[in-house]
């Protein structure tokens, strides 16, 4: 017997879902490449993730974050950048509560009290206060280098300090943003002197691990404001949907072994999947995170039996489509004009005739080249689309929505 209290499936936001798929890439590089380089003294550049809504940004790094903080790393909750808010008061009061379980307070040294103090300073006022009101150095400054006390402390305790800030795009002040990413970056950068085994003095850098995610919109802002230095400072990687195969593999526990659940009377119980039930949740999800929660958490709530069906799958999904609807309209409708004009002309061609050319015919443009910043900019900024020969859709979703009935599939 299943019931809805023991459903393992999580749409909404900032979860980590239990039934976990793919970003096998973004997961291997903290485990085999950030961290340990860290932890070796090497120099990485922060990370940012970037992706339209629902893409599973915030779960990828709060899933990282978890294996940090098991690893005993020093970690800042998720940080998330209220809208209009000051970034910097945020991460200053992050910094500080880090510095706090590192035992900095506690330093028999002056400077680095005083510094902690002159950190809460901007986590309190912020640094429009700070600045007006100083005589001492810039708030970004006092920032970076409680980052570089910290760091030094992550290096004697052989951890990693790391600092997730999220819905960056929420960051509306250039002053405060280019602050925040100095700070940040130059503690990235930063080379300390360190005694290596044999008494020589090696130079390294400091163990800090720094994710930025967000809405697309943030590399507009951070990318042509700044520049180059961000772009050397950060490695960005834009999610798009999930693979098929991924998506088949984390529903693979239900089909082999099933799905372990407490029972009523105190024991273990099993909930299995038809593989027909499987292959119609990765059909109907198109390989958007939130879907492929919101079509399982469907289908384990449309019946009682220890099997989920094929049939239950299409009925839990029936109930779902106002959902997916909107969250495909979330997508187009933060589409600049230009964009969602091309978007719409490229699905209205057979996927054999998605060219550049022809997608600009059919939006009245003589030129491909008119065409170019649209299709660039929904490619690599938005992971929308792929400018291979021809052009196709990576959002399944889109493409499903603007060519067929879907979600209305069955
Ligand atoms: N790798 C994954 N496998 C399965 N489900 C996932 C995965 N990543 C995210 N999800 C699910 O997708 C949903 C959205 O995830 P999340 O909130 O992280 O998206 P986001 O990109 O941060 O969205 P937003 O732009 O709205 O902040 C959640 O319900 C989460 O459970
Ligand atoms: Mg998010």
């Amino acid at each position: 017997m299943r019931t809805p209290v023991q459903n393992p499936f999580q749409p909404g936001s900032d979860i980590i879902p239990d039934v976990w798929a793919g970003r096998v890439a973004q997961l291997s590089d903290w485990r085999d490449v950030l961290r340990p380089r860290l932890r070796n003294g090497g120099y990485e550049r922060g990370r940012t993730i970037l992706g339209e809504p629902g893409t599973g940004k915030s779960s990828l790094v709060r899933k990282i974050a978890r294996e940090a903080t098991a690893a005993g790393d020093w970690v800042t909750p998720q940080l998330r950048v209220p809208a209009g808010a000051d970034p910097l008061k945020l991460v200053a009061r992050a910094v500080v509560e880090l510095a706090d379980q590192a035992g900095l307070r506690g330093s028999t040294q002056r400077r680095i009290v005083d510094l902690i103090g002159r950190v809460e300073q901007i986590a309190v006022a912020g640094w429009s206060v700070t600045v007006r009101g100083a005589d001492g150095p810039e708030p970004h400054r006092a920032l970076f280098e409680l980052l570089v006390e910290l760091g030094e402390a992550a290096i004697r305790q052989g951890n990693v300090v790391f600092i997730h800030i999220d819905e960056v795009q929420n960051i509306a002040d250039e002053a405060a943003l280019s602050q925040l990413l100095i700070a940040l970056g130059d503690a990235l950068s930063h080379a300390v002197k360190v005694e290596a085994p044999g008494g020589a003095h090696v130079e390294r850098h400091l163990p800090i691990a720094v994710y930025l995610t967000g809405l697309p919109d943030f590399e507009d802002m951070a990318g042509s404001r700044k520049g180059a230095t961000f772009a050397r400072r950060f490695a960005t990687t834009v999610l798009a949907a999930i693979d098929e195969d991924d998506l088949r593999a984390a529903l693979q526990p239900f089909v082999i072994a099933g799905w372990e659940v407490a029972d009523d009377e105190g024991g273990v119980g099993r909930v299995r999947m038809d593989q027909e039930a499987v292959d119609a949740i990765v059909a109907l999800c198109c390989g958007e995170p939130f879907l492929f929660q919101l079509a399982g958490q469907r289908a384990w709530n449309a019946g009682n039996a220890s099997t989920i069906s094929e049939d239950e799958a299409i009925r839990g999904w029936r109930g779902a489509e106002g959902e997916a609807s909107a969250h495909v309209e979330r997508i187009l409708n933060r589409l600049p004009p230009r964009e969602e004009e091309f978007v719409t002309a490229m699905a209205a061609l057979a996927p054999a005739e998605r060219t550049a050319t022809k997608i600009a015919a059919r939006m009245g443009l003589t030129l491909a080249a008119q065409v170019g910043p649209f299709s660039q900019r929904l490619d690599t900024v938005r992971g929308i689309i792929s400018r291979g020969k021809p052009y196709s859709f990576r959002n399944r979703a889109v493409e499903a929505y603007l060519t067929t009935e879907w979600p209305r599939t069955y």
